[in-house]
């Protein structure tokens, strides 16, 4: 068995039934933490996603609203660290941003101060590359500024992660947040901003109709994958960093029409894109992760090529659509 921090400590995941949350719970349970609390209102996570760990008697799931504060204080209170991931996706926060001020902004502020007032050892927080709009320099280093974002979702993950790095200063309250890159894998949103392509894609594997390029394929993301950025979730409890933000891509820049050619080429598929007129202007047409810092103070590296990903997001999907129709 490993023995270690997570062993026998109390853990809060805000977000725990979500995508990358119900990954991070999964190895999590294999350092023995005494208890996993979970808080999650189900709008976008599910208990599908829980199934490995829902029966855990270690975890407990609550189904409930972070931005209820009583309780969120409740669940800090027994506990000894914090990861906060509930957050509304990029769009959402667009669609409607007073929502999206309680739960990116006012109840990620509850969570520093709850932390503060009882002494949580350390708060690992979801960030996002959003915060760098679209980055001066690439790969991008966490030294890049934050000016270039446009979106409301930018903008509250910067609060966040200035907000802590405040409580830091002011209350010594340790930290480590990840501006996670363009993750994907198993369990992904099927219907998010930047990843959506990937199962509109798989959707045309499927259907054996030729997949759709908007404009010219150019712009490019950073594809980490689900497991790594969970990894790195638990790599920043273990370590002693604190007071640092981490970029969490795989440092490989892919375009879109790149992507393309390697879902077709892993799913043995003979169908050609076809390019039509982009009816939107992406305002980040580059994204790529400086990942040095990641690797120097926290040893970590992603493990998941692209392909090998790849592969396991197609046979997740492709069995999903089978059930469903079933
Ligand atoms: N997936 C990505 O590519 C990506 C990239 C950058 C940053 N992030 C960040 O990582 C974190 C996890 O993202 P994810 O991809 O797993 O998304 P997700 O939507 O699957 O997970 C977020 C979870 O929070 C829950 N949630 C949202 N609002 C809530 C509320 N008011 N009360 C209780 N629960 C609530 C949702 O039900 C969901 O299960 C988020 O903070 C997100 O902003 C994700």
């Amino acid at each position: 068995m490993l023995n270690n921090k997570i062993t026998g400590s109390s853990i809060l995941v805000t977000g725990g039934a979500g995508f990358i949350g119900s990954y991070l719970v999964e190895k999590l349970l294999k350092h023995s933490p005494e208890k996993i609390i979970i808080i999650d209102n189900l709008i976008r996570g599910s208990i599908e996603n829980m199934e490995n760990f829902i029966g855990n008697p270690a975890v407990e799931f609550i189904e409930a609203d972070v931005n209820d504060a009583a309780l969120l204080e409740k669940c800090i209170s027994e506990s000894d660290y914090v990861y906060h991931m509930a957050a509304l996706r990029i769009n959402a926060c667009a669609a409607d941003p007073v929502n999206a001020f309680d739960t990116m902004v006012k109840t990620t502020f509850n969570v520093a101060e709850f932390s503060r007032k009882y002494k949580i050892k350390k708060v690992i927080y979801s960030s996002s590359a959003s915060v760098y709009g679209l980055a001066q320099n690439f790969p991008t280093p966490e030294t890049d500024n934050p000016y270039d974002n446009q979106t409301f979702y930018g903008a509250a993950k910067m609060f966040g992660e200035q907000l802590f790095r405040s409580y830091k200063h002011m209350y010594g309250l340790d930290y480590v947040a990840f501006r996670y890159f363009n993750v994907y894998g198993p369990r992904m949103d099927t219907d998010g901003k930047y990843t959506e392509v990937m199962i509109k894609w798989l959707d045309c594997i499927n259907e054996n109709k030729n997949p759709v390029i908007h404009g010219d394929g150019s712009t490019t993301m950073d594809f980490v994958y689900v497991e790594d950025v969970a990894l790195a979730n638990v790599a920043a409890l273990l370590s002693d960093v604190t007071d640092e933000a981490f970029n969490i891509g795989n440092k490989r820049e892919t375009s879109l029409k790149e992507l393309l050619e390697i879902m077709l080429r892993i799913n043995d598929s003979k169908l050609k894109p076809v390019f039509v007129e982009s009816n939107t202007v992406n305002p980040v047409s580059r994204r790529l992760a400086e990942n040095k810092k990641a690797y120097e103070l926290l040893k970590f590296i992603p493990e998941i090529t692209l392909e090998e990903g790849l592969k396991k997001l197609s046979k997740w999907y492709f069995e999903k659509i089978k059930t469903a129709v079933k």
